[in-house]
């Protein structure tokens, strides 16, 4: 069976179940949840909230083959170039490899490497952390400030404040990303240079914004403490080592990786650094082994039993078969508040892609618009729309079984909110309900005539929850590798490279072209389009003299 015979039998099939509900399969099969979930040591993904069978999972298993998954997993693991648009591997799982196995690279051993690396971040996140790395002053670092965007900010920003129970008293890690100079004036306001810490990391240190801002940190620290001070105020993360010396950070506080680590799958390398140092090399370490299992698991589990792929075909059902356009993360843990934005990358950046590996034209809908916001907040934002809004948007829900470091009572509330909302979801609430609520509430049949329209909802909502049991190290690293490889996996079925990222180059490209525009006042504008032309002489014509 071709891949084109796969999804034509999944629409086959969505035809012949469309008129049950699932709150009806889950009245013919008792074992439902059962059934339809999978555990991973204390990590628990249920996914019998969705609106599919056994016999649906036999069809998106069918596709799974046709698509080759289990060969190209293989090919990712072993390090084939499947990154085809620039020759590349993707080999991020070899940075969180505690297996004793190689992973070759042009038939060489990166493990080696790899752990050099690893031993080295942990040696200065220890040193600086204990004091032995000091500033120009003599002085501890009290705060430590990761430059970088993207992949190079994202999933340690989400993780530093995912892991804050298990971070040091003592240092503070902080996060500029953006070009616009609010966001590092914002963040240094309240600093003291003598005892700040920066970390330039940038894949290619060319990014213009994480250039910018290392330019404005650098300043700050050569203003206040002179320009002999620098050396001991930087770090920086790369894997153009050139370039890193160039703007003048000293050789032993360069850390490196490898062209191998797409910058969205590169918080396992040193670009954790800054994490590293906020919950200590320990920590950091029981994150990486996190990965790793998920690592095992995806590559041995049966496709029945594999969390990444059911993840990943139950989305395709989704995108693809019910023609539902986004995905909402919810994650019920504050401390996750960053998760979803991480993922928007990972997820859109890697399979928002209209062409296929070979080029031609995708025929059909890849990625999802990924957003989300925690729960309870999202309750009282958006949910309105996910319950009764003409848009159907799969949820995936996720939340810990106890909390870190917060009260009980609270958790108790938060876990209740969480599945009351995927019951909410699954049931909804039909007609005959709400009149017989709001004929027991004492309202005559034309007041129930005219609200009972607003209080219905249609359920049949699908969700998934991710519950693990406490918010740690190796459960954050654990979900994030989930859902790595679970873009992996959508990327197979639909044909198209997730590691390369050329939809980010056009713009870049162009306010290059730009900038210079801007800053002159003088310059001409012909030549460009209406709106942006117009925009630059608006804004001219609104700046102070
Ligand atoms: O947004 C495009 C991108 O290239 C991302 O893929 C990357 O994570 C980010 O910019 C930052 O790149 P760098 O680490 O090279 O500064």
């Amino acid at each position: 069976m071709d891949r084109a015979a796969a999804f034509a039998a999944l629409e086959a099939h969505r035809v012949e179940i469309a008129s049950r509900r699932t709150v009806d399969f889950f009245a013919e099969d008792p074992q439902r949840f059962a059934h339809f979930s999978v555990r991973l040591d204390d990590l628990l993904y249920d996914y019998s909230k969705n609106r599919l069978t056994r016999a649906t999972l036999g069809h998106l298993f069918d596709l799974a083959r046709a698509a080759r998954l289990e060969e190209r997993r293989e090919a990712l693991f072993s390090g084939e170039k499947i990154n085809n648009t620039e020759a590349r591997p993707a080999l991020h799982m070899a940075l969180r490899n505690f297996s004793g196995a190689a992973v070759r690279v042009d038939g060489a051993d990166v493990m080696p490497a790899v752990e050099a690396e690893r031993a080295k971040v942990a040696a200065f996140a220890r040193a600086v952390r204990e004091g032995a790395i000091r500033g120009a002053r003599g002085e501890a670092f009290t705060d430590v400030v990761n430059i970088g965007i993207g992949g190079s900010d994202l999933g340690p920003a989400m993780a530093a404040r995912a892991l804050s129970p298990f971070a040091s008293p003592e240092l503070t890690a902080h996060f500029v990303s953006n070009v616009d100079g609010a966001d590092i004036a914002d963040t240094l306001a309240g600093l003291d240079p003598a005892r700040t810490l920066f970390i330039v990391s940038s894949k290619t240190f060319t990014t213009q914004e994480t250039m910018a801002n290392a330019a404005s940190a650098r300043a700050w620290i050569a203003q206040a403490l002179g320009e002999a001070a620098v050396a001991d105020h930087f770090a920086a993360v790369s894997t153009k080592l050139d370039k890193v010396a160039a703007f003048g950070i000293r050789p032993d506080r360069v850390f490196g990786f490898w062209d191998w680590v797409g910058g969205r799958y590169s918080m396992w390398s040193a670009i954790g650094l800054s994490l590293a140092i906020a919950i200590g090399p320990e920590h950091f370490e029981d994150f990486l082994r996190g990965g790793h299992d998920v690592d095992e698991h995806f590559r041995s589990a049966p496709l029945s039993h594999n969390i990444p792929v059911l993840m990943g075909l139950i989305g395709v059902w989704h995108r693809n078969i019910w023609g539902f356009a986004a995905q909402a993360v919810i994650p019920y843990d504050q401390r996750l508040a960053r998760f979803p934005a991480y993922l928007q990358q990972l997820d859109m950046e890697s399979n928002g892609k209209g062409v296929l590996r070979d080029g031609a034209s995708s025929p059909r809908a890849t990625g999802p618009i990924v957003f989300g916001e925690p729960g309870t907040n999202s309750q009282h934002a958006f949910f309105q729309l996910l319950h009764q809004g003409t848009e159907v948007v799969p949820v995936d829900f996720l939340i810990a079984a106890e909390p870190t470091e917060a009260d009980d009572k609270h958790h108790v509330l938060l876990f209740a909110n969480c599945i009351a909302q995927s019951e909410a979801f699954l049931r909804g609430r039909s007609e005959k309900e709400v009149r017989e609520i709001l004929r027991a509430q004492g309202l005559n049949s034309a007041q129930i005539d005219e609200l009972a329209p607003h209080k219905v909802f249609s359920g049949d909502r699908p969700s998934s929850t991710l519950l693990y049991r406490q918010l740690t190290p190796r459960a954050l690293g654990r979900i994030v590798a989930l859902y790595e490889h679970k873009v992996f996996v959508q990327s197979v079925i639909w044909d198209i490279n997730p590691f390369d990222q050329w939809g980010v180059e056009l713009g870049k490209e162009l306010c290059s072209r730009l900038a210079p525009l801007v800053a002159d006042a003088s310059a001409d504008l012909s030549g460009l389009d209406g709106s942006t032309g117009g925009l630059i002489a608006a804004r001219r014509a609104l700046l102070p003299g």
